[in-house]
């Protein structure tokens, strides 16, 4: 199964120096139009919050718009940036009928990986809380699969990056998060926005990615008075599963006209015949 990642897409309609440094809006029609050539398809395409800037109903009119090629496969979880009510208004078709009382958190059942989105965002602020209303009910939900290997999309990353302004309006209650993942060994990969940064850990013996986002990137700098928004790259995450493990991979959209690229398909195909024919790889 092939799972694709979009995360904080801040499509946004006003001024400022972040609307200067990057155009959320071109970026992220760019990134579509991209996972919509990908060959193999992803099945799914999650999308991990802060998919407005602002949470207005003319921005998710507009993102509506950018996501329209991609909405048959798209599954959305809001972020701190987002404003809910707007939200579930917008993705109605896209999130199952039976989302949890008070935040919008949902199960996925129809795929080989059970995918599990838990909402954390706070209405009217911008860290997330793994409540206990929360923690109930992902309790709940990973109890009545214990031996489905599943993949929890979130917004908030439950864990430490180094990157101090980020993680100081982070999630609070991190560890009762961490602390269900730890003695939930079906859950093989978390997934995770809000850091505009491709960051991986561990938390018992599941994977956790945070994916970059498809407008602006946090810049890579662990000083902790410092931090930058930085105009590296629109990205998105591959996430595969083979039946045994997820590998996840990074990959960086850039403007088509400045991408050089060498064809390395006679390589691949020497490479097949080789195998098909048992030869080794002598140089
Ligand atoms: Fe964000
Ligand atoms: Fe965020």
């Amino acid at each position: 199964m092939l799972i694709a990642q979009i995360s904080d897409c801040h499509i946004r309609d006003h001024g400022g120096a972040l609307a200067r440094l990057v155009d959320t809006t071109e970026t992220l029609r760019r990134v579509v139009d991209h996972l919509v050539g990908l060959d193999p398809a992803p099945d799914v395409i999650l999308a991990t919050g802060d998919l407005t800037d602002d949470g207005t109903a003319s921005q998710y009119a507009t993102l509506l718009d950018v996501l329209a090629p991609i909405a048959d496969r798209l599954l959305p979880i809001p972020g701190n940036h987002d404003e809910c009510p707007l939200f579930r208004e917008a993705f109605a078709d896209l999130i199952p009928a039976d989302v949890a009382d008070g935040h919008c958190s949902y199960v996925v059942e129809d795929h080989p990986i059970r995918l599990v989105g838990l909402d954390n965002s706070i209405p009217g602020r911008h860290d997330g809380r793994f409540d206990a209303v929360r923690e109930s009910w992902l309790n709940d939900v990973l109890a009545a699969g214990p031996d489905r290997p599943t993949l929890v999309f979130t917004h908030f990353p439950p864990f430490e990056t180094g990157l101090r302004f980020m993680d100081d309006a982070g999630l609070l209650d991190a560890d009762r998060l961490r602390s269900v993942i730890q003695r939930s060994p079906q859950v093989r990969l978390l997934v995770t926005g809000h850091l505009h940064r491709p960051i991986h850990t561990t938390i018992g013996s599941t994977l956790v990615s945070t994916c970059p986002s498809t407008g602006n990137q946090i810049g890579l700098d662990l000083h902790p008075e410092r931090g930058a928004a930085v105009d590296e790259p629109p990205a998105y995450q591959l996430h595969r599963w083979d039946g045994e493990r997820f590998v996840t991979h990074t990959g960086l959209v850039r403007d088509p006209a400045s991408v050089r690229t060498i064809s390395l398909d006679g390589f691949v195909a020497e490479i097949q015949r080789r195998v098909e024919a048992g030869e080794p790889f002598t140089k």
